[in-house]
């Protein structure tokens, strides 16, 4: 029988899906963290990482998906904010989305001097406006060098969405999401990537590109109408390998910034 040709999206599936012999066995948190390290990466938001376990898990890629306002790029720049202030890892921002003023200006307004920061060298933030995604994907071997100049730990990308939008067709979209995640993997960051959901019938937000399905955990936003205002929602959907938190808890926007607050049982 023919054998059947193997698509470069195949061969980043199989090299996904079907670990080494000597990887195959499931890596225990300790044994996934470089030494000294610990396994979970903390978002230092108050009370989101009590839902997440302790904190995301070390070298993962988790997608924030959420609609318009809901707090995406918000709880991205505290992750990154909080890495580089209180546990020494630096970060790295991709923004295809917001400009680098407004973000700096966002952040001043929750007590956040990025600039301070980016003196310091813990944390950058690239801006590439949304018809430039072609020349952010070429220019990989200067952002590696760019982590490993900031020994950086940590990466957002802002969005997905506009990473997206640059492939012709679904497949060559998969297959340069799935090539920026194992990039990511391979660079030893721990990223949250943002993508802009659309809300379903029943009220839920999905990734509208179903990148979902190709990361390693998903956290909804939401802004949801309730009757004459707007509610702000956070769910960790999905955290492959971990004991997670599975209620629906208000987002609280303070002086800050953001903050869980736990919905009591
Ligand atoms: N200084 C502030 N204090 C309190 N809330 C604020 C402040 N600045 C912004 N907000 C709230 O944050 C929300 C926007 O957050 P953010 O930009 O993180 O959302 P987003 O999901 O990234 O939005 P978009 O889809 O437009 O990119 C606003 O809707 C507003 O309610
Ligand atoms: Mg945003």
């Amino acid at each position: 029988m023919a054998k059947k040709k193997q698509t470069p999206l195949h061969r980043a599936r199989a090299s996904r899906a079907a670990p080494a012999e000597h990887e195959r066995r499931e890596k225990t948190p300790a044994e996934a963290a470089p030494a000294g390290e610990s396994p979970k990466v903390k978002s230092g938001i108050p009370g989101l990482d009590r839902l997440i376990g302790g904190g995301f898990e070390r070298e993962s890629v988790v997608l924030v998906t959420g609609d318009a306002g809901s707090g995406k790029s918000t709880l991205a720049m505290q992750f990154l904010c909080n890495g580089a202030s209180q546990y020494d890892e630096p970060g790295i921002l991709i923004t295809f989305e917001e400009r680098r003023e407004d973000i700096i200006k966002h952040m001043k307004s929750y007590g956040w001097d990025i600039e301070a920061l980016e003196k310091e060298k813990k944390i950058k933030i690239l801006e590439y406006p949304p018809h430039e995604v072609e020349r952010f994907i070429s220019e990989g071997e200067i952002i590696r060098d760019l982590i490993s100049d900031l020994k950086a730990k940590r990466m957002v990308i802002d969005s997905m969405t506009s990473f997206a939008l640059v492939f012709d067709n679904e497949y060559k979209m998969r297959l340069g999401v799935l090539k920026a995640i194992d990039s990511l993997k391979k660079w030893g960051c721990t990223a949250l990537l943002i993508s802009e959901g659309s809300v379903t019938e029943q009220g839920e937000v999905r990734d509208r590109f179903g990148i979902e399905y190709l990361v390693d955990g998903t956290i909804y936003l939401y802004n949801k109408r309730v009757r004459d205002y707007r509610q702000k929602l956070v769910e960790i959907v999905e955290l492959k390998g971990v004991k997670h938190d599975n209620a629906i808890h208000q987002l609280v926007f303070g002086r800050k910034g953001i903050s869980v607050e736990e919905r009591s049982a």
